[in-house]
């Protein structure tokens, strides 16, 4: 069992017009992952909860694509007084603990790391970490942290590394799923 098949179902409910029965099972993830995943928070295919999906909160208003992998305690919210909420593009990797807020959005393919604190538009194929969050890293090969198929991933590396971080070693070449 994982809390993104209990999201799948929730969201059928509700699409179903059974509010209550949908609500019940959001309860259900908040008593068994510690979880906060409302059925209207949209979730793409083939996206994942790591470890069953341990302590997320995600706004009802976020969209979060295909293919990603949200850490534990992972946050997607708003951050008010600003209006609007983050939206995940496909093949992302959301680090365990990241906090991603406001109206911003995580380009596809882009890694955020362990505990950062994501308060502005992150560009596709891009590292960012730390409090706030900054690029680390540009022009990734998505698969080269994470094994998700990224159709955007060059060929080869070509990795553009800001600061004293050298360049990520490539991962082997894989062929598409
Ligand atoms: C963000 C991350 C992807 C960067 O990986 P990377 O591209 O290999 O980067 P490096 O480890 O070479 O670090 C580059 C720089 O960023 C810093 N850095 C790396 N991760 C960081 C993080 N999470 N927060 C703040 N700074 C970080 C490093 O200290 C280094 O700084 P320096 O250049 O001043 O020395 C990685 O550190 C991370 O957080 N991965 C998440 C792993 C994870 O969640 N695993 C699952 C556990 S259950």
């Amino acid at each position: 069992m994982n809390a993104i098949k209990l999201h799948k179902i929730e969201r059928w409910l509700l699409e179903k017009n059974l509010r209550w029965a949908s609500k019940l099972v959001y309860y259900l993830i908040f008593l068994l992952y510690n979880s906060s995943i409302p059925a209207e928070a949209e979730i793409g295919e083939g996206t994942q909860f790591a470890y069953a999906g341990i302590g997320v909160v995600l706004h009802a208003d976020s969209r979060i694509g295909c293919n990603v992998l949200i850490g534990q305690h992972v946050t997607v919210g708003g951050r008010a007084p600003l209006k609007g909420v983050p939206v995940i593009e496909d093949a992302c990797f959301l680090g365990p603990g990241a906090v991603i807020l406001g109206p911003i959005r995580v380009g596809k393919g882009s890694i955020v790391g362990a505990n950062a604190v994501v308060l502005h538009d992150v560009p596709p194929r891009s590292v960012v970490a730390g409090v706030p969050a900054r690029v680390i890293r540009s022009n990734i090969r998505t698969r080269d942290y994470y094994n998700v198929w990224n159709p955007a991933d060059p060929p080869a590396a070509d990795v553009v590394s800001i600061g004293s971080a050298p360049a990520r070693p490539a991962r082997k070449e894989t062929t598409a799923p």
